[in-house]
């Protein structure tokens, strides 16, 4: 991998150094932000998400305008070559992320991008986000004894229609940015420099719609999408939703005990679900039952029991479903009973739009994208509870996979699985 992508002249050369500060008004946001990750950032392409720290950018980081979500398998062969893998997607996503110009020329050199398309690297609230799949943990680098417990080929639920071309993989490369040339640019980067090392399984490219009028961003169907998530900027609601803890799990909800390796302190179970939706049906449908599916109102994403986007739906006081349907979307996937806030998990999802299939009929549909400490007690568990839902019959997964995204990349000499292939 090295020798060809030293050849190609982008792996291990000059030094990186920040962009010159000046030009732009440069924001720097942590990756948290200010935000929950389901509102969407504004452009600005000079702002930077911080990349070091113990957990990954992409995660808890509001909602970028863009996005392209890769699958890859590794082919690399041996566990020295995974490892530079590892270092050389660290080395770009860090200088990607920082906008940084790489300085190869010595002294008084003009700077450069990365030999891509002729021009700075502009950050452009880049992300990069690397999750490991199931089958990196089989036979050939020798790291059966480390995958985290509930990583697994994706599963197949009852409405699925999955192509498995488009499911799965070894890693799971998502690149977020406010503008979609800066995550094009990412794409062509990240797989030039790793070229020989992992060839793409699937990709799906994504967008997150601008608020309207305002608060939260709207799928495809219309719908508000993200109202419900849990605070982000709430560091104890994300040791308890979203950050994988080391060490004995408990059996609970029928799950057997499990122990997670020591390495995934850090990390989480990132699920990427490929969901096309029928929209010529569902323009079909009144709006009183579209809303009546979801249990909330197009307009305002109000509960159908309130007014705001964000009253309680308070489903107690209407235990019969007499106004949120027994079967609404919302109240199968939290029913908002005892225990059920161990269900709850962070959603990021981006809407695609890939044209027309050889029908004719519009391909588009959504990149359902959430983030779990615990994929079976949380994903797996809603997704079971949401067999059956009259939403069923308007839409159809066909693709995505269960990952793992990688504790963070500390520091300057640290890089992604460290700890992995310590
Ligand atoms: C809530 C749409 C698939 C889990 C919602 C809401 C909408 C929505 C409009 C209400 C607003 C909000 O709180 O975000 C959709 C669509 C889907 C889809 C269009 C498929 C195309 C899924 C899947 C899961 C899921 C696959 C997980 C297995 C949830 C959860 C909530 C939610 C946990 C929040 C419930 C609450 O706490 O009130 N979804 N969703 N959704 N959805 Fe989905």
């Amino acid at each position: 991998l090295r020798s060809a992508a030293g050849a190609a002249g982008v792996v291990g050369l000059g030094v990186l150094t920040p962009r010159a500060v000046g030009a732009v008004d440069h924001a720097t946001t942590s990756p948290t932000g200010a935000a929950a990750a389901t509102t969407v950032t504004a452009s600005d392409p000079g702002r930077t998400v911080v990349f070091h720290g113990p957990q990954q950018a992409g995660i808890l980081t509001p909602l970028q305008r863009h996005a392209a979500f890769l699958a890859l398998d590794v082919t690399a062969g041996s566990r020295a070559e995974l490892e530079e893998l590892f270092r050389a997607l660290t080395d770009r996503a860090r200088f990607l992320t920082t906008g940084g110009t790489q300085v190869s020329g010595g002294p008084g050199a003009p700077p450069s991008d990365s030999g891509v398309l002729g021009v700075d690297v502009v950050p452009g609230g880049l992300t990069i986000t690397t999750s490991v799949g199931a089958s990196l943990f089989d036979h050939r680098f020798g790291l059966a004894d480390r995958k985290p417990a509930r990583l697994r080929a994706m599963d197949t639920f009852a409405d699925d229609a999955l192509d498995r071309a488009r499911c799965d993989g070894d890693l799971l490369l998502q690149v977020c940015a406010d503008d979609v040339d800066v995550v094009v640019h990412a794409v062509r980067d990240l797989t030039r420099a790793t070229r020989g090392a992992m060839q793409v399984r699937w990709r799906q490219d994504g967008f997150a719609s601008p608020p309207r009028p305002s608060g939260t961003p709207r799928n495809l169907m219309g719908f508000k999408d993200g109202t419900a998530n849990p605070a982000t900027g709430d560091p104890r609601t994300m040791g308890d939703v979203v950050w994988t803890k080391a060490g004995t799990v408990a059996a609970v909800d029928g799950l057997p005990a499990v122990v997670e390796p020591a390495w995934t302190t850090g990390g989480t179970y990132h699920v990427v679900r490929l969901i096309r939706m029928l929209v010529e049906f569902w323009d079909r449908v009144s709006l009183h039952e579209q809303e009546n599916m979801f249990g909330r109102r197009r307009d305002t994403g109000a509960p159908l029991t309130g007014t705001h986007e964000f009253d309680d739906p308070h489903l107690e006081r209407d235990p019969t479903g007499d106004v949120i349907q027994m079967d609404a979307h919302i109240r199968l996937a939290n029913p908002r009973s005892p225990g059920s806030e161990r269900l709850r998990m962070l959603r990021r999802p981006y809407n695609y739009d890939a044209g027309t299939d050889a029908n004719g009929n519009l391909d588009m549909g959504l990149v359902f994208v959430a983030f779990n400490q615990d994929l079976d007690r949380q994903f797996v568990a809603v997704q079971k509870r949401l067999e059956g839902e009259p939403l069923v019959d308007y839409i159809s997964p066909f693709g995505g996979g269960y990952y793992f995204a990688l504790p963070g990349v500390r520091a300057a000499d640290d890089w992604y699985a460290s700890r992995l292939l310590a």
